[in-house]
Parts: C-alpha cells; structure tokens; sequence
C-alpha cells in the first residue's frame, strides 16, 4: 500500500449534487435511512434547516445537519462513512455545527440519541451535551427509549472554553492519510473501535415518517415544539 501525501478535510455547505454520496453514507450508517429526497427537499425548501459535508477531494466523509430554532440549534442528523470514522470528522462537523449555531443566535444545542449508541453518545458528552431528560419508546424500529442531550449555553464562558480547547486539539491531530485507493489509513486501534460502533442513531424523515432513528428528531410538526 503506498501513501499519499496528507489530505485537507474541509466542512462545507451540503449541495443537492452531493446527495448520492450524502445517501450511500446514509444508508451505511441508519437502519432506518431518510429517502434522498428528504435531503433533497431539506436543502431546497427548509429555511430553518442547515446541513453541512466534510469534504476531501472529491469525496464526501461524512455530513451533519441541524433545524435553527429561534434560540436552539436541534441537530437532525449526523453520520460519517465508516472507512473515516475515528479520524475527527464528527469533531470537525460538530464544531462547523457549534459555529454556525453561535453565528445565528442560538442559546443551545440539543439532540436525541439512543443509550445504545455508545460512540455518539461519547462524541456529545465531550463537546459538552448532557441527558436532560428522555423520550420513552421514542425509536419505532425497537421502541428503544431516546437521551434527549443538550449543551449549557453556547454563548457562557464555559461552552466556549471547552469548544475552544477541543478545536485545539482537533487542530492538532495528525494528518489523514490516503492509500493508493485514497481511502483513510486508519491505525489499528481506532480501526478496532471505529467497528465497534453502534449501527446508528438517526431518527425520521424531514416531511414525516413514522421510524424515529438518530439525533435526527425533527421533523415539520415539531417545529411547534414537539420533539417526538
Ligand atoms: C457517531 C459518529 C458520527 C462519530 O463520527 P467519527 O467521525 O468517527 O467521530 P470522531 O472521530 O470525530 O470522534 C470524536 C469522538 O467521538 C467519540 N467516539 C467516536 N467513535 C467512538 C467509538 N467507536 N467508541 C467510543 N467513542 C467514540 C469519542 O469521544 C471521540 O473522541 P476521541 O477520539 O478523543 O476518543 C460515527 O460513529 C457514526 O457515523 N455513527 C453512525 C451514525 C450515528 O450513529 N450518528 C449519530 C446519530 S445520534
């Protein structure tokens, strides 16, 4: 296998173009995935929606989205393909989310996510999520309960120190680099643990459905408040 040189990562604004990369990492990673077109009608038509890729080259490693909600940033989806994960692209995506959320005037974030999905959970935890409460039999596929996590104020001192700290240190983190099929060298301990993730975490399509599966929690009638 021969390396090539290190790759940039670049967190940028999903485009309907990206869609079938977005969707075959989407796929991958939910059992219960949101149709294309929900991606679709979310960039074309949802104003209070932002969704976002990371980027490296020509391929997509992972995406995230969130609804703005007056004052509250609620994330609707998150995933990176596997052959990236435990490479800091979720880092990455969470502090372009964290950002943008800042940027527009949102107090706080929030989210729902299985107890059974270990690895997100522990991304949450350490940008500063924590369970506030819980939504029973919230995940039709297995009526599994949903964590509902949310951030301490995203504008107080500690949330910034933290993000800050941790933008440190994703900053830090050693170059990726491809094989010569341009996929991520991943060490072997990471590799170990990155397989060992839970299966997903995500929840219903934008425009109903009735599989709730990730943080994705949101769909239109909840924008009345109504996470379910
Ligand atoms: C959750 C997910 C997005 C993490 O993406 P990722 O790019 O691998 O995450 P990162 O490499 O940026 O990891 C950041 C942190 O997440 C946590 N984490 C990620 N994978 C983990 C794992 N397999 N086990 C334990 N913690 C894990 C760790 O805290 C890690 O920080 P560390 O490297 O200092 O230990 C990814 O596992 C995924 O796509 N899962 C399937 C879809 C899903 O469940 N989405 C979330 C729905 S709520």
């Amino acid at each position: 296998m021969v390396a090539r040189p290190p790759v940039m990562i670049v967190v940028d604004r999903m485009k309907v173009e990206d869609l079938p990369a977005v969707h075959e990492i989407e796929r991958a990673s939910f059992t219960t995935p949101w149709p294309s077109h929900a991606y679709q009608h979310e960039l074309e038509n949802n104003r209070l929606a932002q969704y976002l890729v990371a980027r490296c080259g020509d391929q997509i490693a992972g995406f995230a989205g969130m609804w703005l909600l007056v004052d509250e940033a609620h994330i609707t989806t998150f995933a990176t393909a596997h052959a990236w994960r435990r490479q800091g692209i979720g880092e990455r995506l969470l502090l372009a989310l964290l950002d943008l959320s800042v940027a527009r005037g949102a107090h706080e974030a929030t989210l729902e996510v299985r107890p059974s999905n270990t690895p997100a959970r522990r991304l949450y935890e350490k940008y500063g999520f924590k369970v506030v409460g819980v939504r029973t039999r919230y995940y039709s596929d297995n009526n599994e309960d949903a964590l509902i996590m949310t951030t301490d104020a995203l504008e107080g001192r500690a949330m910034k120190e933290r993000i800050a700290s941790l933008r440190a240190d994703v900053a830090a983190r050693p170059d990726i680099e491809l094989d010569s099929d341009g996929q991520p060298i991943v060490r072997a301990a990471d590799h170990a643990a990155a397989s060992a993730a839970a299966p997903d975490a995500a929840q219903p399509p934008p425009g109903g459905g009735a599989v709730n599966d990730g943080p994705r929690t949101i769909r239109p009638s909840s924008v009345t408040r109504r996470r379910v």
